[in-house]
Formats: structure tokens, C-alpha cells, sequence
């Protein structure tokens, strides 16, 4: 933290006294309530600091202060100015605890709060504010957060991470007031954290042949014993937990363990397969809930992370379970028949139900992901949204607190600009401007309703990011979208001020030793991919063969998307592109109305392999005056690579021909997954 300060104090970028517009001040988040007069103060070898706070938060507000190169301000005997922190009952602006008012003169600094959390706030907007000179402009900033819980995810178990980078994201975090920290600790890739009832946990389950998780999971997905020549991973001991979780505590920040099930547990299935429905190691990726000893194991486990985490919430993962060997799995069938319950849905949720209570005895709460609603929700469960804001809304609407992290907007392992440009990532493509965009609270959720929606999370699942310096690298500057959401109302954001803010925000964390994306560099989405062209075939009907359908989930549209002007961005989840089986490939014809005179005939394609989207084999492209018999105009053949790249490739035919139908067929590899397409073009 304390180079992060000294840099604040010496980097900070202000428009200092110049308006009282809140836009003008380089704070992220921007504050609710800005209003800057002239003149300034200045932070200054004689500034003092008195704090008037209950003592635990006083000590934490000290201990911070006296990290920094600030520290001065906590020993300075006598004072000529000051900067004051106080609690005080009440401050008629503000509701929340989090909030504070910061009223900056010639002589002082007041930063008044009802609690110390919003003393911290405070003290983060000054570390913000301190220009070159060392001046902090005058005037009054009112300012509260919108949501309760603004949070960060981060994986830990596709790779490890040590104690000292979390930290750092920790001090990053604060800075931008976040408040919770997500650690998704367990997944097949590895089991991050020390239990000492079950030391096979790290002393294999932590450990795997191969250090990139991509590796590891082309390969056989085997798990090494510590200390082996072949052992790539790591965890956290007890220990470690407890100085992390101490250290978050200090600057306001909320550890929340995630220990995945029922599924994403291959790697405790593997050193302890009886309690999968096989019973042997390497078959399952779901725990056997028919199986009274998973519930002791998931218990034993739970009751040391309780011990370890005071977070009142504790997350238990409940995303993209198999549920097949439950099917047929006699001990699961067993408890069906007992428990009456119908479907392998409602088994998953007889767990997470018991589960829960098990949590609420100890006096904690359940989040979960929003696969939790499927064979009904617990009774006191919080959901995590993250297919969509569907589950969320609907959790809201049963009277369940949600939280926001549709992947969409708030999964920053996708490509943050022009994939050929950047480092492989998972796919998608999820800039900053995107991040900005989004607003958690949904316009269905009534103000009687507004309440349950708890808040917004960034997530940073790290299957294609095997570095520190590359998580960072996607977790900056679009964190601060997500601090920015998460804190402001949209009534003071706006994305260009944003944008400028960000900039110098992110040179300021460099400076610090981050390793931020440069914003300076964006290239953006793929041309043409935000406004909308004419051609030929504009608006024409399109007709689909009838065994060749484009998807369901990627309709782009409908039967309009190959001829309605908008062609595909940097991904084919983006709505622009349509998807087709690579079971069926692709057949539509256009009907042109008239007979017209053809110049050519294109449409783009994209690949990315990781999620099986493939170039085609074969395209044919042929014309007909009659719409019955087709003259063959071209048939290109191509080669399908499977790479890393994210690639796009015109199949296209060029030359002259009079006709009124023109049909576009692809045909798939055999490789199986999609095709994906986003516009016939004629000319
Ligand atoms: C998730 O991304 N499976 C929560």
C-alpha cells in the first residue's frame, strides 16, 4: 500500500477549482455529490490528523494512514492544518454506512462518517484527490455507495496466485472502494486451501502435471503429489488464509470463500472417490448426494472454512453440475425414492437445502451461483447471477437477495480488445465501454424490490491467464468499470469522462507496479461491426432449408440476421453473428424480388476452437432466375486448422450473373460445434 499511496500523492491528476461538476475530478468511483469552490489545501510536512472513531476502527484508519508515506500526518506534533476523520450520528445526506462527507477549507479537512467504513471511503477519495503540489481542491463531496456488496472474483484454482498478489488486488480494491473479495478456491484444476481434516486435499489435489491449466486440460487431467518433480500448483495454509482474511478486514474488505458442489469437484473426487457414484478416481466431476459421507466431508470442510473466513456469507459454487451419474446411481436413487424428490434437479437442491441449513445453524448465509433456483431455491440463499440477469431477477422476485455478474458484462477473462491483438483469452469480447454499460438493478425489479438486489461483482475466472502479470493485465482498468457501476448512480456516470479518468487511473497503477491494459491502445470492436451497411440483399427474404436451422440460442435476430445490415463483432456471442449445427451446416436462399445483376456474393466467418466454432469446410454459392434450378456460381473448399487464434475468413465469389435467388451453403468439418456466420452480402 504504501507505494500505491505515495504515487496517489504524486501522480494524481486533477481539474482542480476549475467546476463543481463532479465529472471534473479524477475519483473513481465518481462521487454522488461533488462541488469544488477555489482554493485549495495543501497536504503539507505540518499537516496533523486527529481520529475520532470507536477503537477498532480507529486502529485500522491508523494503521493505514501509518503504512503510507503519509504516515507524517498520523506524528506531526504540531499541526499549522489537519485532516480530520470523525464519527458522527448522523449526516442528513447520507444513509449509508459506507457514505461520508469530506469538506476540504484552507486550514482543514473534515471527512465525517456515520461508521468507518465510510471514514475509509473517504480517506480513498482524498488519496484520489492529492495533486502534484500535494493540494487537495476545496469544497464539499457528499457521497455514498448505490449497491451494498460491490465485489471481485477471483479464481485461484485454475492457477495459483500467491498471498502477496491478492494482497495487491486487495490495496487496488480498497482504493476503488470495493468491499468484497470473492476467492473461487476450489475447481477441477487444482484445491487452493489447507483443511486439516482431509490433508490429501493439498497434498494432491492442489498439485497437477502440468502447469497452464490449458495444458493440463488437453492432456489427461491428472493430479500430482506435493513435492513431486511433476507437481505444478499450490495452496493456502490456515495461516495464510488468516493473514489474508486480517488483511482485507483492514481496509474494509469481506473475504468470501467459494468451496465448489455439488460439481466442479474432480479434484476432491479424485483423492476421494467414494465420494463420487462410482467410486473410482477420475470418473466423476459431481459429489454422489446419495452418499451420507459426501455430507460429513462437505461439513468437516466447511466447519474449518467457517473457522478461518468470519465472512457472514459463505459461497458454495452450485454452477454447471453433470447431474448424469445421479441418474443412475443407486445410493442417489435410494435418497430420491426417500426424499420424494422428482428429478435430479430437486436432488441438487435436497443438498444445497441441507446445506444451507448447516450454514445457518453456524450463523452464516449460502450464496450460490444462480444454478441454485433450479429443483428450488433454499430459504435464505443469495444468488449470484452469472448466466444472465434472469436468475437474479427471479431469486428477487421469490424475496431472495441477488447479486449481478452476468457474463456478458462482468467476466473480465474475455478479450478486452481485437483478439489478434491481445494475449489468447477464453473468447468473448468484453471492452471497457461494454463493462461501463451496464446497469445491475433491471428495470423489472420494482423500488419495493430494489432492496434484495445486494449488488454487482467483476468476475476473473483464470483458465487462459497463467500469470500474475497477465491477471492483472485483464483485471485492469475494467475493475474500475466494475467499481464505478457498482458504487455511483447513473445519473453522475458517463463513459467518456470515464474513459479519461480510467486513463490516468491506469498510468497511476502502472506507475505502481500493475500491469493494467493500455487503454491508449484500443483498437476496438471489428469494423463495421457497429453500424449497419446496405447491400443488394438488404432487408430480402431469406429461406432456410429445413434440415439446416440456425440455432435456437444464436438466432442474431431471426430469419432477417443474414440480410439485415449489421455484420458480427469480435464474438459470435455478440447477437450479430447467426449459429448453425455443424450437424446440419448452412442452406438459406435469398430471394432478391427482381432479377438482378450479381457482382458478388460474400459472407464472414469466424473461428475460435476453444468453444468449437469452425471455419467450414465447403462453401457453394449458386444463383437461379427461377428459384427451382441453381447454376453453381462457386465452391470453395478449405482446410480447417485448429489454433489458438481467433480468426475470420471471407468465403466469398466474385464475377457477373443475372439472377433473382441467390443460395449460400455451407458445410461443416467434422469436427462437430458450430458455424457461424453474419451476413450474405450482395453486390
Ligand atoms: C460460472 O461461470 N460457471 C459460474
Amino acid at each position: 500500500m504504501k507505494s500505491l499511496i505515495l504515487a496517489a500523492i504524486s501522480a494524481c491528476a486533477l481539474c482542480i477549482g476549475c467546476t463543481s461538476s463532479p465529472k471534473s475530478i479524477g475519483v473513481i468511483p465518481i462521487p454522488q455529490h461533488v462541488a469544488i469552490t477555489n482554493g485549495n489545501f495543501h497536504l503539507g510536512q505540518q499537516t496533523g490528523l486527529n481520529i475520532e472513531a470507536p477503537e477498532a476502527d480507529k486502529t485500522a484508519l491508523q494503521n493505514f494512514i501509518e503504512a503510507s508515506p503519509i504516515a507524517h500526518i498520523a506524528k506531526t506534533s504540531k499541526p499549522s492544518n489537519s485532516v480530520n476523520l470523525f464519527i458522527v450520528d448522523c449526516l442528513p445526506e447520507i444513509t449509508s454506512p459506507e457514505g461520508y462527507r469530506m469538506t476540504v477549507n484552507e486550514a482543514t479537512i473534515n471527512i465525517e462518517a456515520t461508521a468507518g467504513a465510510g471514514l475509509f471511503y473517504g480517506l480513498q477519495t482524498l488519496l484520489q484527490l492529492i495533486d502534484d503540489s500535494d493540494n487537495i481542491p476545496q469544497g464539499v463531496i457528499s457521497d455514498e455507495p448505490r449497491f451494498d456488496y460491490r465485489g471481485m472474483m477471483i479464481d485461484v484454482s485454475r492457477h495459483f496466485f500467491s498471498v502477496d498478489f491478492i494482497k495487491k488486488q486487495i490495496d487496488a480494491m480498497a482504493y476503488f472502494k470495493f468491499n468484497h473479495l470473492h476467492l473461487h478456491l476450489t475447481d477441477a484444476a487444482g484445491w487452493r486451501i489447507e483443511i486439516k481434516k482431509y490433508p490429501e486435499l493439498t497434498r494432491q489435489a492442489a498439485w497437477r502435471t502440468h502447469p497452464t491449466w490449458k495444458e493440463w486440460w488437453n492432456a489427461e487431467r491428472h493430479y500430482s503429489i506435493e513435492g513431486s518433480p511433476d507437481a505444478h500448483g499450490g495452496y493456502y495454509t490456515q495461516e495464510q488464509i488468516r493473514d489474508l482474511v486480517a488483511y482485507a478486514q483492514e481496509r474494509f474488505i469481506t473475504i468470501i470463500p467459494e468451496i465448489e458442489m455439488p460439481s466442479h469437484s474432480e479434484e476432491v473426487l479424485a483423492v476421494y472417490p467414494e465420494l463420487s457414484c462410482s467410486g473410482s478416481p477420475y470418473k466423476d466431476c459431481d459429489f454422489c448426494i446419495g452418499n451420507e459421507q459426501t455430507f460429513t466431508f462437505l461439513q468437516n470442510v466447511l466447519t474449518e472454512v467457517m473457522q478461518l473466513f468470519p465472512s457472514k456469507y459463505i459461497h458454495i459454487g452450485g454452477d454447471e453440475a453433470s447431474k448424469q451419474a445421479w441418474a443412475t446411481c443407486p445410493k442417489c436413487l435410494s435418497r430420491m425414492k426417500n426424499e420424494k424428490l422428482a428429478n435430479v434437479d430437486e436432488l441438487q437442491s435436497y443438498l444445497i437445502h441441507r446445506i444451507e441449513g448447516f450454514l445457518n445453524a453456524n450463523g452464516r448465509n449460502l450464496i450460490g451461483w444462480d444454478e441454485i433456483l433450479d429443483g428450488g431455491l433454499a430459504p435464505n440463499a443469495t444468488v449470484m447471477s452469472w448466466r444472465g440477469a434472469e436468475g437474479g431477477i427471479q431469486a428477487i422476485e421469490a424475496g431472495h437477495r441477488a447479486i449481478m455478474t452476468p457474463g456478458e458484462f462482468c467476466y473480465l477473462d474475455a478479450y478486452q480488445d481485437a483478439p489478434h491483438t491481445q494475449p489468447e483469452a477464453i473468447g468473448g469480447y468484453l471492452p471497457l465501454k461494454k463493462v461501463y454499460s451496464y446497469d445491475p438493478l433491471p428495470d423489472s425489479i420494482s423500488p419495493e424490490q430494489a432492496h434484495l438486489l445486494y449488488g454487482v461483482q467483476g468476475n476473473l475466472f483464470a483458465e487462459y491467464i497463467p500469470t500474475e502479470q497477465h491477471m492483472e493485465y485483464m483485471m485492469y482498468p475494467r475493475m474500475l468499470a466494475i467499481a464505478e457501476i457498482a458504487w455511483s448512480n447513473p445519473e453522475v456516470m458517463n463513459y467518456d469522462d470515464f474513459r479519461a479518468r480510467a486513463v490516468v487511473a491506469t498510468n497511476r497503477l502502472n506507475q505502481w507496479g500493475y500491469n493494467s491494459f493500455n487503454l491508449l491502445n484500443e483498437v476496438g470492436n471489428r469494423p463495421g461491426s457497429e453500424t449497419s451497411i446496405e447491400h443488394l440483399a438488404s432487408g430480402k427474404k431469406v429461406t432456410y432449408a429445413t434440415n439446416a436451422p440456425y440455432s435456437a440460442k444464436y438466432t442474431a435476430g431471426g430469419d432477417s440476421a443474414l440480410v439485415d445490415g449489421k455484420l458480427g463483432g469480435w464474438t459470435y456471442g455478440d447477437k450479430r453473428w447467426q449459429g448453425f449445427s455443424n450437424s446440419t451446416g448452412i442452406d438459406a436462399t435469398i430471394d432478391l424480388e427482381t432479377l438482378t445483376e450479381l457482382h458478388s456474393i460474400n459472407a464472414d466467418f469466424m473461428q475460435i476452437c476453444g468453444p468449437w466454432v469452425f471455419m467450414p469446410t465447403q462453401v457453394i454459392i449458386s444463383a437461379s432466375t427461377d428459384g427451382k434450378n441453381f447454376t453453381e456460381l462457386t465452391r470453395i473448399d478449405h482446410e480447417i486448422i485448429r489454433d489458438d487464434a481467433v480468426s475470420f475468413k471471407t468465403f466469398g465469389w466474385e464475377g457477373l450473373a443475372q439472377a433473382r435467388y441467390v443460395r449460400y451453403q455451407a458445410i461443416p468439418g467434422e469436427l462437430g460445434g458450430f458455424l457461424f456466420l453474419d451476413e450474405i452480402i450482395i453486390k
